[in-house]
């Protein structure tokens, strides 16, 4: 584009509309996420064997293959059907992907309250889904939401894969300013360091949170 200035305060707008997608994609990821982990989370725990073992299934396989592989899956595969927008196919790859973490976390979460807790209250009459509700599930959500903050921004870190299928994310565009300026390293460092200050900032942020629900009730 510009032969001349190849600075990098020059190119602020390609790095801009990177960290744009790159947002934008891990947010919508993480809500979809949440909610098919959600999903998944309830099939497991789900009387259904049937229904059991598809979530298993699933998140075994989710979690046994690279995302990149998923994402280029999702985008070709697709594409044999219909001609999918790549920012539509990574958004839902990464979505698919994030569900089966986002499954295990929840797990875990309601794994971690003490199985005295239910015993407790089934002493004291409470039924099954009351118990879930009213005892494990608030306990259990203490452990959950610090976690699903985390997976955000291991989504902001993984959904760099998705520069392979042409989404103009902030690796993507990295790599249109490298190619743009002729200067090998800069744009990487640059690229580098807006992640960093992203998921930093976000740190803090989930920090001042859990501590906030640490103290809570
Ligand atoms: N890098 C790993 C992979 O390629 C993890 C991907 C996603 N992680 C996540 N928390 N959703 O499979």
């Amino acid at each position: 584009v510009n032969t001349n200035d190849t600075s990098m305060p020059h190119y602020w707008k390609y790095f801009a509309k990177g960290i744009e997608y790159t947002l934008i994609i891990s947010a919508v990821s993480v809500v979809l996420g949440v909610a098919l982990g959600t999903l998944l989370a309830l099939m497991r725990f789900a009387k259904s064997k049937f229904l059991h073992a598809i979530a298993i299934a699933y998140i075994e396989f989710v979690r046994g293959t690279p995302l990149m592989v998923q994402v280029m899956f999702v985008y070709f595969g697709i594409g044999i059907i219909v001609n999918l927008p790549a920012l539509l196919s990574g958004i839902i790859a990464v979505s698919l992907n994030s569900g089966a973490y986002v499954a295990e976390i929840i797990r875990g979460g309601i794994n971690s309250v003490s199985k005295g807790q239910t015993e407790a209250s089934a002493s004291l009459g409470l039924t099954k889904t009351d118990t879930m509700r009213y005892v494990v599930l608030p306990q259990a959500l203490k452990n959950i939401w610090p976690a699903l903050g985390n997976e955000f921004i291991s989504l902001i870190k993984e959904s760099s894969i998705v520069s392979i299928i042409g989404v103009t994310d902030l690796i993507y565009q990295l790599n249109i300013v490298r190619a743009d300026t002729y200067r090998g390293v800069m744009p990487v460092f640059v690229a580098m360091m807006i992640y960093f200050v992203i998921t930093f900032i976000l740190t803090r942020i989930l920090n001042f949170y859990e501590r906030k629900m640490k103290h809570a009730k």
